[in-house]
């Protein structure tokens, strides 16, 4: 077995009857050379199915995702069966206040545990606000079932970040009812474009769940700012006050 060299490169001792004719590549190397190139097409023809099998499964798959789609716009179809007079814009309005609430009830918890800190401390402040919290959300929740009921679609946006930090007290309780100014105006539009739509029942939801709790509401947090106020300004007219409530004449 010598080496041999075949356009400038050494073969060694693998082309065992080379030794006499070099220049004449043997059986083996040719068969060698058959070999590889068959090898070569063989990966080729594989990676070729390997592609076009993942591209079947990949269709596949889509044509699943499609299946349930279909699925759903039909199930989506009949729910619409059942919707009568409720305008689009109602819809998209409604889907506005459930952000509106849910941003609330955000922005409420934060300031819950603002004042629930070992620096601040005020518990009465801190259960207040965790209070108004879960109304929020329970006011997001009744015109989701809502929205169900009158077969709308649901669409729920990413919540705002909430202020983290306030001043004082008198801040927060300023922040918290200019917050529901926003949302009471935003009520009063949906029930004016409920009353164009001609929508009865819209405006009978809003009216009987929302608007008279919403002005109870400000008037907690107006009286709330108000006696701060005072106490900062005059503790004596508040003190005179606090007393007049439980002391002297308190039953007259
Ligand atoms: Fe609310
Ligand atoms: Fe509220």
């Amino acid at each position: 077995m010598n080496d041999v060299e075949i356009n400038g490169r050494i073969w060694m001792g693998r082309l065992r009857s080379l030794d006499t004719c070099p220049n004449r590549p043997s059986w083996h190397f040719r068969h060698s050379v058959c070999v590889l190139a068959f090898n070569s097409k063989l990966y080729g023809f594989l990676n070729l199915k390997k592609k076009k099998f993942l591209d079947l499964q990949k269709k596949k798959k889509k044509k699943t995702k499609d299946m349930a789609l279909c699925f759903r716009n039909i199930k989506r179809h009949m729910c619409m069966l059942m919707r009568q007079n409720f305008a689009k814009s109602c819809e998209s309005k409604l889907n506005d206040q459930i952000n509106m609430e849910l941003k609330a009830c955000h922005q409420y918890l934060a300031m819950a545990y603002h004042f629930d800190r070992s620096d601040i401390s005020s518990p009465g402040l801190h259960r207040f606000f965790l209070q108004s919290s879960m109304e929020e959300r329970e006011h997001a929740e009744k015109i989701m079932k809502y929205m169900n009921k009158r077969g709308g679609l649901i669409v729920l946006s990413s919540v705002p970040e909430p202020l983290p930090c306030f001043a004082s007290s008198l801040d927060a309780l300023k922040q918290a009812l200019k917050m529901e100014l926003e949302v009471n105006q935003h009520l009063l539009d949906l029930h004016t474009l409920a009353g164009e739509e001609s929508d009865p029942n819209l405006c009978d939801f809003i009216e009987a769940n929302f608007l008279q709790e919403q002005v109870d509401g400000q008037k907690i947090l107006a009286d709330y700012i108000c006696q701060l106020e005072k106490a900062q300004s005059d503790v004596g007219d508040y003190l005179f006050d606090k007393y007049m409530g439980v002391g002297m004449h308190a039953n007259k």
